[in-house]
């Protein structure tokens, strides 16, 4: 809530934190504060909130091309970078070079999408009096692609990706996260940016600690307004591992909510061709047997697998088939009769391995899979 009245005493403080911020030329923290104190003043004193509108448009102007948040030019490996005083808690994520979209289930596929395209066809929606999609919250377990998605919902717009991470927004300035947070999204805003607020359960997560109850109420009180008013020339993001800590209240808010889902099998095949890269021609054989092993994990797990094999394969630390066989023996155990079946037959279909390697690996009897798979094509050339 706005305050009704602001006393000397306040605009004092507010007069000294601005004086002090611009002797020390951090000139970044001097946009956030007048974006801060614009709106503070908007309602009580709406003549020295016009001036200091028109001082931060004129700073703006003139800072366009040297802020510390700015577009990096296209061509730009994708990196991040951090930016001072309160915005170095936004993290900038700009793929403007160029990325490869997530890889997802048609569904959550389509909903992407179509928020893209709301965006794009904001004046269309709007002429009808309808608002695009302004903020989404992204769910699911870690490494399923929430803020890769992010990332690519920025690239299509156009627009880096900005990210506040909660956990360190909650961990770092303590009794200052309100208005650290509030400046950062201030900034964002100003900027039309895509902002996508990282682990949002932090807030909730920390409310049990009763020592900072208060500042957590205006935090969360913080988040909610600035749910409620984001502007749809940007787009909200928020996204949790954990749904059920998040605040019902700021829940129901989001416009829309995007669950992330375990990759299914052939989208499992598919990554595992995208991450082997320039090595995927010489393991095309083994890419089934591979699908199969990695088969259940997210495909943050797939990726890690598949590079720490190219490392072990650029190092000629074994030949290929022994690789992948150490890669995928340790999740044989826990597969059942069907899966142990496909991955048999997967490792059979390579032409890599004897039928004898097969059924040592997945306890599948010979027969069987010469049943399904004809007759071994490297019998007697074992792995020792
Ligand atoms: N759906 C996907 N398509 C393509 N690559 C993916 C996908 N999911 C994960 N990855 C790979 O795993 C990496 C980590 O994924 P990401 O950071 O998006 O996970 P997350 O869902 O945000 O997890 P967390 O909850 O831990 O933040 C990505 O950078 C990408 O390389
Ligand atoms: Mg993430």
């Amino acid at each position: 809530m706005p305050p009704k009245t602001t006393s000397i005493d306040e605009i004092a403080v507010d007069f000294a934190t601005l004086a002090r911020l611009a002797a020390s030329q951090a000139h970044d923290d001097v946009r956030l504060l007048l974006a801060r104190l614009i709106r503070k003043y908007r309602v009580t004193h709406p003549e020295l909130a016009a001036q200091l509108d028109s001082s931060l448009k004129t700073s703006q102007t003139r800072a366009a091309g040297g802020a510390a948040l700015r577009r990096e030019t296209p061509g730009h490996v994708a990196g991040t970078q951090q930016a001072d005083g309160a915005l170095s808690l936004i993290k900038v994520f700009d793929d403007l070079g160029g990325m490869e979209g997530p890889l997802l289930p048609a569904m959550l596929k389509r909903d992407i999408e179509g928020i893209v395209s709301e965006r794009r066809q904001r004046e269309a929606l709007l002429a009808r009096g309808i608002s695009p999609t302004r903020s989404a919250v992204l769910v699911g377990a870690p490494g399923l692609g929430k803020t890769l998605s992010a990332r690519w919902i920025a690239y299509q717009l156009g627009k880096p990706l900005w990210v506040l991470d909660l956990t360190s927004v909650m961990s770092s300035l303590l009794g200052k996260t309100g208005s650290n947070l509030r400046a950062a999204m201030d900034h964002a805003k100003a900027n039309s940016a895509v902002l996508l607020l990282d682990e949002v359960d932090a807030i909730a997560k920390r409310r049990s600690d009763e020592s900072d109850v208060g500042e957590l109420k205006r935090l969360v009180t913080v988040i909610l307004q600035e749910v409620d008013q984001w502007p749809d020339t940007g787009l909200l993001l928020a996204a949790t591992n954990h749904p059920e800590l998040v605040d019902p209240a700021l829940w129901r808010r989001f416009d829309a909510v995007l669950t992330f889902g375990p990759p299914d099998a052939a989208t499992t095949a598919i990554a595992v061709r995208r991450f082997l890269g320039q090595d995927l021609t010489e393991f095309e054989p083994w890419v089934g047997t591979l699908a199969v092993g990695l088969q259940g994990g997210s495909l943050s797990e797939v990726e890690r697998a598949i590079k720490s094999i190219r490392r072990a394969h650029a190092l000629e630390q074994a030949t290929i088939e022994e690789l992948v066989a150490r890669l995928v023996e340790p999740g044989i155990d826990g597969m059942d009769k069907t899966q142990r079946l496909e991955m048999a037959l997967q490792m059979a279909r390579s032409g890599q391995y004897s039928h004898q390697e097969i059924s040592r690996l997945t306890g599948i009897a010979r027969d069987t899979i010469r049943k399904h798979a004809g007759p071994s094509p490297r019998r007697g050339r074992g792995m020792k």
